[in-house]
């Protein structure tokens, strides 16, 4: 458990703020895809710690997040003023693995799903595509931080005010006819449905080096409560067993994830 103390906290864009914290010792050891538990400092009437992707670190030891308020703890977090203190757990859960050089990447990010998957972007050697998605402009975040890390960004909204009107894995189908002759690896983070779709869309069509993150409820945050269990696939009679997000995840294997197909 380490002490982050928050040197900045403001607002994004509509319900999205950016917070960073002084956090020298979880910087120096993050990699893409983990997350920090954070206990909310003045979040009296709960003890529950909230999960949070790192987007970013810095050399300074500066650490971080994007959030979207959404519940009481997301409304406390906007309201903690530079100075104040939080209880850090972390880094936690299993990172991305990033692309070998022959690998050509396409991140797939819904909603905060982007903050979970730039740090892929900014250290990747090679760089790809990202499709982002939201359901409104206002949703979409971190594009022009993933082209400023040499990233192409293709958008997509569910009301349509920009890029492509519809859901991002429609996307998908071009940016794979786009890069026909690379050796695809492909990330994703983003809402259950979306990343449902896109388990079986890549299952079925044999795109099976990819990394997804299932992001789910969580309690301890450590392995210990088995509040956040996901079914992967197991070499058992059901063929599936349970996992715990938190400590064999947020990231799985693409073809590790149990959609109810075999
Ligand atoms: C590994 C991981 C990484 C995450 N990274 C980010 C991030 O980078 N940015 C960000 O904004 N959020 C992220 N989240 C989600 C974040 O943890 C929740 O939004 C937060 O805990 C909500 O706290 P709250 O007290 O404001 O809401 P609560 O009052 O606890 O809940 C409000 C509503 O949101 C629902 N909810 C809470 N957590 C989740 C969840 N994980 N998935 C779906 N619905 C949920 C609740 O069921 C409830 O309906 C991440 C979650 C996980 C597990
Ligand atoms: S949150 Fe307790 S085991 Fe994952």
């Amino acid at each position: 458990m380490k002490t982050g103390e928050i040197v900045s906290n403001h607002i994004l864009q509509d319900d999205y703020y950016e917070i960073k914290f002084h956090a020298p010792e979880i910087c120096k050891k993050t990699q893409p895809g983990q997350f920090v538990h954070i206990k909310i400092a003045n979040l009296k009437d709960r003890i529950l710690r909230r999960p949070f992707s790192i987007c970013d670190v810095s050399e300074d030891g500066l650490l971080t997040v994007i959030y979207k308020v959404i519940g009481k703890g997301t409304k406390v977090l906007s309201t903690l003023s530079c100075e104040t203190l939080c209880d850090l757990m972390g880094p936690l859960g299993t990172p991305y693995s990033l692309p070998e050089a022959d690998e050509f990447p396409i991140i797939v990010a819904g909603g905060y799903g982007s903050a979970a998957t730039y740090l892929i972007a900014r250290r990747s050697r090679r760089k790809g595509i990202l499709l982002l998605g939201a359901r409104s402009g206002n949703d979409l975040i971190l594009a022009r931080e993933f082209a400023e890390a040499g990233f192409a960004v293709r958008s997509s909204t569910n009301d349509g005010s920009q890029g492509h009107k519809g859901f991002v894995t429609e996307l998908i189908a071009k940016a794979l006819e786009d890069n026909k002759n690379k050796k695809i690896r492909f990330y994703a983070c983003g809402p259950a449905p979306m990343l449902t779709t896109l388990t079986k869309m890549l299952q079925n069509s044999g795109y099976n080096d990819g990394e997804l993150s299932l992001d789910h409820l969580m309690c301890c945050g450590v392995g210990a409560c088995f509040a956040c269990v996901v079914k992967v696939k197991a070499g058992n009679e059901d063929g599936w067993r349970y996992a715990r997000t938190c400590k064999e995840g947020p990231v799985f294997k693409v073809e590790d994830i149990y959609t109810g197909e075999s």
